[in-house]
């Protein structure tokens, strides 16, 4: 700028750009979460990331996730000491496979595992901590872990993603392959963080209906997942509206884009008046004046649905679907479900479903362990790769990996 040449004009404008660059790094942090700097710059990068990518997806038409992914391969799939790392498919569905190296006797353990980020691929460089993630499980428990390389939306819409997932599982769970892998049918979890537990939590559900699937699951371990579209003003979508990595206008986008690029959804769904006045008998099963603890409704204060245009709801059946929303099932649906562990973050809007699928697992009789994390965000697991490492990702995977440990 020739504008701020001189002296004076230079201290100014170095000012203005401090202030310009402070503010977009700016993010209120919860009061008890701790390293508030770090996490307020990751947060920031992750804004540009989506920002960035978004442009390129809306006005370039690139489809950068191919680069990416290439680099992503290149860069990490480099075996871990104890893990020998593979990128397989299972019935024509990309599967990445992580065998321990380690010498024993006896049938494994096998995690199946369904990765976050929105159904979309906008975090596909966000893939490192998913590869450390599995690499730690199957180093610590020592089990065979199978990542799920699910397509993505914008490309690909639900019900894709579910389709691709549900393939692989029943996939693996057929007693040949299992005896190919040296894996004990008794002890197998499905496992998933955001969009991969809403994935995992559907696929877990469907697998009941499904008389060609003789191996059950045993234990379900849903990690801050979305469990439902109907109500998207629950008490945590109000509390943490703004809050860092997931504020509710991009659950919202994530939510809309599942089902179609169509922005007339993604409005609708932004104001909470999506669901068509037909559907009003599901809103029951997301009623969070009789599922949540008193201690989350705080001093909310519950009202009734208001209705959208019948339009939406034939256009996209696809967030009426069990499929994709698990919540919106029958009690009797629930009836099956393996032991289910739940982790839920108490900074993040997608809190309330996670709580609500305790209360209504619990009220069948399913026995469900519930961590909830007071000074968590959303996406925890994500943040255990330096540069964007937290204390608090280390502690939170340490604890569910532990978890698995002891109970699978
Ligand atoms: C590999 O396994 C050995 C023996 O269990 C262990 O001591 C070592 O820490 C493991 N390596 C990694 C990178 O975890
Ligand atoms: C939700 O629960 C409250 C309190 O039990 C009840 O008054 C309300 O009618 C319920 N609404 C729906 C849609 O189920």
């Amino acid at each position: 700028f020739p504008l701020c040449q001189n002296m004076g004009t230079k201290s100014l404008c170095l000012l203005l750009a401090s202030v310009l660059v402070a503010s977009y790094v700016y993010t209120p942090i919860p009061e008890n979460i701790e390293e508030r700097w770090k996490l307020m710059l990751i947060n920031a990068g992750f804004r540009t990331v989506s920002h960035v990518v978004s442009l390129e997806f809306y006005l370039l038409q690139v489809r950068s996730h191919h680069v990416l992914q290439n680099l992503y391969s290149f860069l990490y799939s480099l075996s871990y000491e104890n893990v020998t790392v593979t990128d397989t498919k299972f019935n024509n569905v990309p599967a990445r496979l992580y065998m321990p190296r380690k010498q024993s006797s006896g049938l494994k353990r096998a995690v199946i595992y369904i990765h976050g980020g929105g159904w979309l691929t906008y975090f596909i460089s966000a893939m490192e901590p998913y590869d450390l993630l599995s690499r730690w499980t199957a180093n610590k428990l020592n089990a065979v872990v199978v990542s799920v390389e699910y397509r993505l939306a914008p490309m690909y819409h639900f019900p894709v993603q579910f389709e691709d997932v549900y393939t692989v599982v029943k996939f693996f769970l057929q007693n040949s392959v299992l005896v190919q892998y040296g894996v004990d049918p008794n002890r197998i979890c499905i496992s998933g963080d955001s969009a991969g537990g809403n994935l995992a939590a559907a696929v877990a559900q469907q697998l009941l209906d499904d008389l060609e699937v003789k191996v059950k699951l045993k234990i379900q371990a849903l990690l801050y997942p979305a469990l439902q579209t109907l109500d998207l003003d629950l008490p945590s979508y109000k509390d943490n509206e703004n809050k860092p990595i997931l504020p509710k206008s991009l659950m919202v986008r994530f939510w809309s884009e599942y089902f179609t690029t169509d922005v007339s959804l993604q409005e609708a769904m932004a104001s909470n008046k999506h669901v068509p006045a037909e559907s009003s008998h599901l809103f029951r099963f997301v009623n969070w004046s009789n599922l949540l603890p008193e201690k989350f409704k705080k001093d909310h204060v519950y009202a009734s649905p208001i209705y959208g245009s019948s339009m939406l709801g034939k256009k996209y059946p696809g967030f009426l679907d069990p499929r994709a929303a698990p919540l919106l099932v029958e009690d009797t649906k629930l009836l099956g479900l393996p032991v289910t562990y739940v982790l839920t973050c108490q900074h993040d809007v997608l809190r309330d479903d996670g709580i609500m699928y305790v209360s209504r697992l619990r009220e069948v009789g399913i026995e469900v362990i519930h961590d909830h994390i007071e000074d968590a965000i959303h996406g925890v697991l994500m943040f255990i790769t330096s540069p964007t490492d937290l204390a608090l990702g280390h502690r939170v995977a340490n604890k569910y990996i532990e978890w698995l440990n002891i109970n699978l």
